[in-house]
């Protein structure tokens, strides 16, 4: 049975992602930063906060020896939604950076030989489409600019962790009807997983020079950076 941790399982695309590995019989860790919030039942329950170094240090801790097949970077912040440059502080741009782009590396590379040690050695980055350069957005400074950074952050991690033979995926999930996507999201979370999965279940060691540091949407086409 091939185990999956989830980064902010507890709503959103990260709980449609628990409920579908579970379905199809995954062991399946999820990470929520409150002790109240709910998880599907079935799931191994983590405590993160991904903003916290203390935080990543004990997961790690907790899970020395356990073998992870997938990683899947979820958990993210859009702190700047529908505010202006002049609205945005100094102190929620960082905020953004720290969840967005610092935390997931992090915890790459505090999880990075659990990922290793397993048969399917993969590594997915929820990022989002407003990070590419080439999309020539406005607005949403923070967010998109923490987007590019993971984008970066991880390119570099996949070229550092190549020969450990770990793939790792950037994927837009598409606009979703989430909490940060809003009831007006293009898609619903099933159909965001389901597009994801189909590529991401694809990926083994063996095709890692296909995929690994590759930025794609959901339904698995290439994505400009
Ligand atoms: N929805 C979209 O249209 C869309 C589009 C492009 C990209 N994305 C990306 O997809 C990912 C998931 O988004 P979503 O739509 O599912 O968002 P969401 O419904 O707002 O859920 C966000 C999740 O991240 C967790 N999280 C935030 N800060 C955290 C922290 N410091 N420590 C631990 N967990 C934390 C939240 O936990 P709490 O409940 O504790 O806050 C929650 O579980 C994000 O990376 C987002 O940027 C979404």
């Amino acid at each position: 049975m091939p185990t999956i941790l989830i980064t902010g399982a507890n709503r959103g695309i990260g709980q449609a992602l628990a409920h579908s590995y579970l379905r199809d019989g995954w062991r399946v860790l999820a990470t929520r930063r409150g002790p109240d919030s709910a998880l599907p039942d079935g799931v191994e329950p983590l405590p993160l906060d991904v903003g916290d170094g203390d935080s990543i240090a004990a997961l790690k801790a907790q899970l020395a020896g356990e073998p992870i097949d997938l990683l899947w970077n979820n958990a993210g912040v859009y702190l700047d939604k529908n505010l202006s440059l002049a609205q945005l502080s100094d102190r929620d741009w960082l905020r953004t950076f720290q969840i967005n782009s610092i935390a997931p590396i992090r915890i790459a590379e505090a999880l990075a030989e659990n990922v290793a040690a397993s048969q399917r050695k993969v590594m997915a980055f929820t990022t989002s489409k407003m990070g590419s350069l080439a999309g020539n957005g406005a607005g949403a400074y923070a967010y998109r600019a923490s987007k590019t950074a993971l984008n970066m952050a991880v390119r570099c991690f996949a070229n550092d962790y190549r020969a450990a033979g770990i793939s790792c995926l950037l994927l837009h999930p598409g606009h979703v009807q989430t909490d940060m996507g809003g009831p007006q999201g293009a898609i619903d979370v099933a159909t965001s997983v389901a597009g994801m999965r189909t590529l991401v279940d694809r990926v083994t060691p063996a095709v890692q020079a296909q995929f690994s540091g590759g930025f794609f949407d959901y339904d698995g086409s290439p994505i400009p950076w």
